[in-house]
Protein backbone atom coordinates (compact mmCIF):
# COMPACT_ATOMS: atom_id res chain seq x y z
CA UNK A 1 0.00 0.00 0.00
CA UNK A 2 1.34 3.36 -0.94
CA UNK A 3 0.92 6.84 1.52
CA UNK A 4 -1.58 8.40 -1.17
CA UNK A 5 -3.47 5.23 -1.80
CA UNK A 6 -7.32 5.35 -0.98
CA UNK A 7 -9.03 2.59 0.96
CA UNK A 8 -12.60 4.25 1.65
CA UNK A 9 -15.82 3.54 2.98
CA UNK A 10 -18.72 5.85 2.37
CA UNK A 11 -21.41 5.56 5.18
CA UNK A 12 -24.52 6.90 5.83
CA UNK A 13 -28.45 6.21 5.79
CA UNK A 14 -30.34 5.41 2.58
CA UNK A 15 -30.56 8.63 0.74
CA UNK A 16 -27.87 10.32 2.36
CA UNK A 17 -26.22 11.27 -0.98
CA UNK A 18 -23.48 8.25 -1.03
CA UNK A 19 -24.33 7.67 -4.90
CA UNK A 20 -23.96 11.33 -5.44
CA UNK A 21 -20.61 11.54 -4.06
CA UNK A 22 -19.31 8.42 -4.77
CA UNK A 23 -19.36 9.42 -8.37
CA UNK A 24 -17.25 12.16 -7.53
CA UNK A 25 -14.79 11.00 -5.82
CA UNK A 26 -14.63 7.98 -7.83
CA UNK A 27 -13.94 10.31 -11.40
CA UNK A 28 -11.76 12.47 -9.11
CA UNK A 29 -9.14 9.93 -7.51
CA UNK A 30 -9.60 7.42 -10.34
CA UNK A 31 -11.22 5.25 -7.95
CA UNK A 32 -13.19 1.89 -8.70
CA UNK A 33 -16.50 2.81 -7.01
CA UNK A 34 -18.14 -0.57 -5.68
CA UNK A 35 -21.26 -0.55 -4.66
CA UNK A 36 -23.13 -3.23 -3.34
CA UNK A 37 -26.43 -2.33 -3.77
CA UNK A 38 -25.50 -1.31 -7.42
CA UNK A 39 -24.15 -4.74 -8.24
CA UNK A 40 -27.12 -6.71 -6.59
CA UNK A 41 -29.50 -4.48 -8.60
CA UNK A 42 -27.84 -5.83 -11.99
CA UNK A 43 -28.21 -9.30 -10.56
CA UNK A 44 -32.20 -9.03 -9.55
CA UNK A 45 -32.28 -7.42 -13.46
CA UNK A 46 -30.39 -9.86 -14.96
CA UNK A 47 -31.89 -12.80 -13.03
CA UNK A 48 -29.08 -14.87 -11.58
CA UNK A 49 -29.13 -16.52 -9.26
CA UNK A 50 -27.60 -14.18 -6.88
CA UNK A 51 -30.44 -11.64 -7.88
CA UNK A 52 -33.44 -14.31 -6.97
CA UNK A 53 -31.90 -14.51 -3.34
CA UNK A 54 -31.37 -10.75 -3.02
CA UNK A 55 -34.81 -9.56 -4.37
CA UNK A 56 -36.71 -11.01 -1.67
CA UNK A 57 -34.71 -8.69 0.82
CA UNK A 58 -34.31 -5.91 -0.76
CA UNK A 59 -38.20 -5.68 -2.36
CA UNK A 60 -38.82 -5.04 1.94
CA UNK A 61 -35.85 -2.71 3.16
CA UNK A 62 -33.90 -6.06 4.58
CA UNK A 63 -30.35 -6.99 4.60
CA UNK A 64 -29.43 -9.56 2.09
CA UNK A 65 -27.06 -12.12 4.41
CA UNK A 66 -23.58 -11.20 5.38
CA UNK A 67 -22.19 -14.24 3.85
CA UNK A 68 -23.53 -13.42 0.46
CA UNK A 69 -22.47 -9.54 0.45
CA UNK A 70 -18.98 -10.34 2.13
CA UNK A 71 -18.49 -13.40 -0.79
CA UNK A 72 -19.17 -10.22 -3.50
CA UNK A 73 -16.51 -7.91 -2.22
CA UNK A 74 -14.09 -10.54 -1.52
CA UNK A 75 -14.24 -11.49 -5.12
CA UNK A 76 -14.39 -7.56 -6.21
CA UNK A 77 -11.34 -6.48 -3.94
CA UNK A 78 -9.40 -9.12 -5.22
CA UNK A 79 -9.59 -7.80 -9.12
CA UNK A 80 -6.69 -5.53 -10.19
CA UNK A 81 -8.21 -2.27 -10.12
CA UNK A 82 -9.01 -2.18 -6.74
CA UNK A 83 -4.93 -2.68 -6.10
CA UNK A 84 -4.35 0.41 -6.33
CA UNK A 85 -7.45 2.09 -4.27
CA UNK A 86 -11.04 1.25 -3.72
CA UNK A 87 -14.05 3.18 -2.76
CA UNK A 88 -16.88 1.52 -1.05
CA UNK A 89 -20.37 2.42 -0.93
CA UNK A 90 -22.62 0.01 0.89
CA UNK A 91 -20.72 -2.21 2.38
CA UNK A 92 -20.08 -2.95 5.07
CA UNK A 93 -23.51 -2.53 6.66
CA UNK A 94 -23.25 -4.73 9.38
CA UNK A 95 -20.50 -5.25 12.40
CA UNK A 96 -19.82 -8.93 10.90
CA UNK A 97 -19.52 -7.19 7.34
CA UNK A 98 -16.96 -5.09 9.09
CA UNK A 99 -15.14 -7.41 10.43
CA UNK A 100 -14.53 -9.58 7.40
CA UNK A 101 -13.40 -6.75 5.42
CA UNK A 102 -11.11 -6.10 8.09
CA UNK A 103 -9.27 -9.75 8.06
CA UNK A 104 -9.63 -9.71 4.39
CA UNK A 105 -7.67 -6.36 3.59
CA UNK A 106 -5.19 -7.78 6.37
CA UNK A 107 -4.57 -10.87 4.35
CA UNK A 108 -3.53 -8.69 1.42
CA UNK A 109 -1.70 -6.46 3.33
CA UNK A 110 -4.27 -3.64 3.27
CA UNK A 111 -6.06 -1.39 5.04
CA UNK A 112 -8.44 1.18 5.11
CA UNK A 113 -7.41 4.51 4.83
CA UNK A 114 -10.63 6.92 5.63
CA UNK A 115 -14.46 6.46 6.46
CA UNK A 116 -16.54 9.44 5.91
CA UNK A 117 -20.14 9.10 7.13
CA UNK A 118 -22.42 11.38 5.24
CA UNK A 119 -24.97 12.68 7.92
CA UNK A 120 -28.39 13.91 7.19
CA UNK A 121 -31.50 14.00 9.13
CA UNK A 122 -34.40 11.65 8.60
CA UNK A 123 -37.63 13.76 6.97
CA UNK A 124 -34.92 15.02 4.60
CA UNK A 125 -34.28 11.26 3.58
CA UNK A 126 -37.47 10.43 2.65
CA UNK A 127 -37.93 12.97 0.49
CA UNK A 128 -34.63 12.44 -1.37
CA UNK A 129 -35.70 9.03 -1.87
CA UNK A 130 -38.85 9.54 -3.04
CA UNK A 131 -37.58 12.30 -5.54
CA UNK A 132 -34.68 9.97 -6.64
CA UNK A 133 -34.42 8.79 -10.23
CA UNK A 134 -31.63 6.89 -11.82
CA UNK A 135 -30.85 6.11 -15.55
CA UNK A 136 -31.55 2.61 -16.85
CA UNK A 137 -28.32 2.42 -19.34
CA UNK A 138 -25.53 4.43 -17.49
CA UNK A 139 -26.92 4.38 -13.48
CA UNK A 140 -26.63 8.49 -13.53
CA UNK A 141 -28.57 9.86 -10.32
CA UNK A 142 -30.71 12.38 -10.36
CA UNK A 143 -33.10 14.19 -7.85
CA UNK A 144 -36.97 15.77 -9.94
CA UNK A 145 -36.20 19.24 -7.60
CA UNK A 146 -32.11 18.67 -6.25
CA UNK A 147 -30.84 17.58 -9.22
CA UNK A 148 -33.24 17.46 -12.56
CA UNK A 149 -32.11 16.21 -15.73
CA UNK A 150 -31.97 18.96 -18.55
CA UNK A 151 -35.23 16.65 -20.06
CA UNK A 152 -37.66 15.50 -17.80
CA UNK A 153 -37.04 11.43 -17.54
CA UNK A 154 -34.23 11.95 -19.86
CA UNK A 155 -30.65 11.16 -19.38
CA UNK A 156 -28.24 14.33 -19.32
CA UNK A 157 -25.24 12.05 -19.93
CA UNK A 158 -26.52 9.22 -22.33
CA UNK A 159 -29.67 10.02 -22.96
CA UNK A 160 -31.29 7.09 -21.14
CA UNK A 161 -34.40 6.38 -19.79
CA UNK A 162 -34.46 7.27 -15.98
CA UNK A 163 -36.78 4.93 -13.38
CA UNK A 164 -38.19 5.01 -10.04
CA UNK A 165 -35.82 2.46 -7.88
CA UNK A 166 -38.55 -0.31 -6.69
CA UNK A 167 -37.01 0.32 -2.52
CA UNK A 168 -37.87 4.06 -2.63
CA UNK A 169 -41.14 3.23 -1.90
CA UNK A 170 -42.52 4.78 1.51
CA UNK A 171 -43.28 1.71 2.98
CA UNK A 172 -39.84 -0.01 2.06
CA UNK A 173 -37.92 3.59 2.64
CA UNK A 174 -38.89 3.47 6.52
CA UNK A 175 -38.02 0.10 6.59
CA UNK A 176 -34.87 0.49 5.48
CA UNK A 177 -34.24 3.98 7.65
CA UNK A 178 -34.98 1.58 10.79
CA UNK A 179 -32.42 -1.40 9.63
CA UNK A 180 -29.89 1.64 8.99
CA UNK A 181 -30.40 2.67 12.90
CA UNK A 182 -30.05 -0.51 14.19
CA UNK A 183 -27.59 -2.27 12.16
CA UNK A 184 -25.56 -0.15 10.14
CA UNK A 185 -25.22 2.87 12.45
CA UNK A 186 -23.34 1.12 15.03
CA UNK A 187 -20.33 1.02 12.34
CA UNK A 188 -19.54 4.59 12.97
CA UNK A 189 -18.22 3.66 16.76
CA UNK A 190 -16.70 1.12 15.20
CA UNK A 191 -14.72 2.96 12.81
CA UNK A 192 -14.24 6.07 15.03
CA UNK A 193 -12.60 3.71 17.84
CA UNK A 194 -9.68 3.02 14.50
CA UNK A 195 -9.50 7.22 14.33
CA UNK A 196 -10.91 6.47 10.55
CA UNK A 197 -14.10 8.40 10.89
CA UNK A 198 -14.48 11.61 8.99
CA UNK A 199 -18.51 13.03 9.48
CA UNK A 200 -19.67 15.51 6.94
CA UNK A 201 -23.04 17.38 7.63
CA UNK A 202 -25.10 16.57 4.33
CA UNK A 203 -28.66 17.96 5.73
CA UNK A 204 -29.69 21.08 3.97
CA UNK A 205 -27.00 21.06 1.73
CA UNK A 206 -26.52 20.52 -2.14
CA UNK A 207 -24.21 17.98 -3.41
CA UNK A 208 -21.64 20.21 -4.53
CA UNK A 209 -21.22 22.29 -1.09
CA UNK A 210 -21.06 18.41 0.57
CA UNK A 211 -18.81 17.90 -2.71
CA UNK A 212 -16.58 20.42 -1.06
CA UNK A 213 -15.89 19.02 2.37
CA UNK A 214 -15.35 15.73 0.79
CA UNK A 215 -12.47 16.94 -1.23
CA UNK A 216 -11.43 18.55 2.02
CA UNK A 217 -11.53 15.69 4.09
CA UNK A 218 -9.45 13.95 1.10
CA UNK A 219 -7.02 16.37 0.02
CA UNK A 220 -3.66 15.29 -0.92
CA UNK A 221 -4.50 12.24 -1.92
CA UNK A 222 -5.89 13.47 -5.67
P1 LIG B 1 -28.10 0.57 -1.63
O1 LIG B 1 -28.23 0.66 -3.08
O2 LIG B 1 -26.75 0.60 -1.00
O3 LIG B 1 -29.03 1.70 -1.00
P2 LIG B 1 -28.91 2.64 0.29
O4 LIG B 1 -27.75 2.47 1.20
O5 LIG B 1 -30.24 2.50 0.90
O6 LIG B 1 -28.54 3.98 -0.29
P3 LIG B 1 -29.20 4.69 -1.48
O7 LIG B 1 -28.59 4.23 -2.76
O8 LIG B 1 -30.69 4.61 -1.37
O9 LIG B 1 -28.84 6.19 -1.15
P4 LIG B 1 -27.52 7.04 -1.34
O10 LIG B 1 -26.95 7.37 0.00
O11 LIG B 1 -26.58 6.43 -2.35
O12 LIG B 1 -28.16 8.38 -1.90
P5 LIG B 1 -28.11 9.02 -3.36
O13 LIG B 1 -26.75 9.59 -3.63
O14 LIG B 1 -28.71 8.12 -4.39
O15 LIG B 1 -28.81 -0.76 -1.05
C1 LIG B 1 -30.09 -1.16 -1.50
C2 LIG B 1 -30.44 -2.50 -0.86
O16 LIG B 1 -29.48 -3.51 -1.26
C3 LIG B 1 -30.42 -2.55 0.68
O17 LIG B 1 -31.63 -2.10 1.23
C4 LIG B 1 -30.15 -4.04 0.93
O18 LIG B 1 -31.32 -4.80 0.79
C5 LIG B 1 -29.20 -4.42 -0.20
N1 LIG B 1 -27.78 -4.26 0.19
C6 LIG B 1 -26.88 -3.38 -0.37
N2 LIG B 1 -25.69 -3.49 0.23
C7 LIG B 1 -25.82 -4.45 1.19
C8 LIG B 1 -24.95 -4.97 2.17
N3 LIG B 1 -23.68 -4.55 2.28
N4 LIG B 1 -25.44 -5.92 3.02
C9 LIG B 1 -26.69 -6.38 2.92
N5 LIG B 1 -27.59 -5.91 2.00
C10 LIG B 1 -27.16 -4.95 1.16
O19 LIG B 1 -29.08 10.29 -3.10
C11 LIG B 1 -30.48 10.08 -2.92
C12 LIG B 1 -31.25 11.19 -3.69
O20 LIG B 1 -30.97 12.45 -3.10
C13 LIG B 1 -30.84 11.31 -5.18
O21 LIG B 1 -31.98 11.61 -5.93
C14 LIG B 1 -29.85 12.49 -5.19
O22 LIG B 1 -29.90 13.19 -6.42
C15 LIG B 1 -30.36 13.35 -4.05
N6 LIG B 1 -29.29 14.05 -3.33
C16 LIG B 1 -28.05 13.58 -3.07
N7 LIG B 1 -27.34 14.50 -2.36
C17 LIG B 1 -28.19 15.55 -2.15
C18 LIG B 1 -28.07 16.82 -1.47
N8 LIG B 1 -26.92 17.19 -0.87
N9 LIG B 1 -29.15 17.65 -1.46
C19 LIG B 1 -30.30 17.28 -2.07
N10 LIG B 1 -30.47 16.12 -2.73
C20 LIG B 1 -29.43 15.25 -2.77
Amino acid sequence: MTDSQLNLVLLGAPGAGKGTQAERIAATFGLPHISTGEILRAAVAAGTPLGAQAQQHMQTGGLVPDEVVVGIIRERLAEPDAARGFLLDGFPRTLQQAAALDDMLAASNRALTHVIVLDVPPAELIERLSGRRTCRQCGKGYHIKFDPPKQPGICDACGGELYQRADDNEETVRNRLVVYGEQTEPLIDYYARKDLVSTISGGGRMPDDVWGDVKRVLAGAE
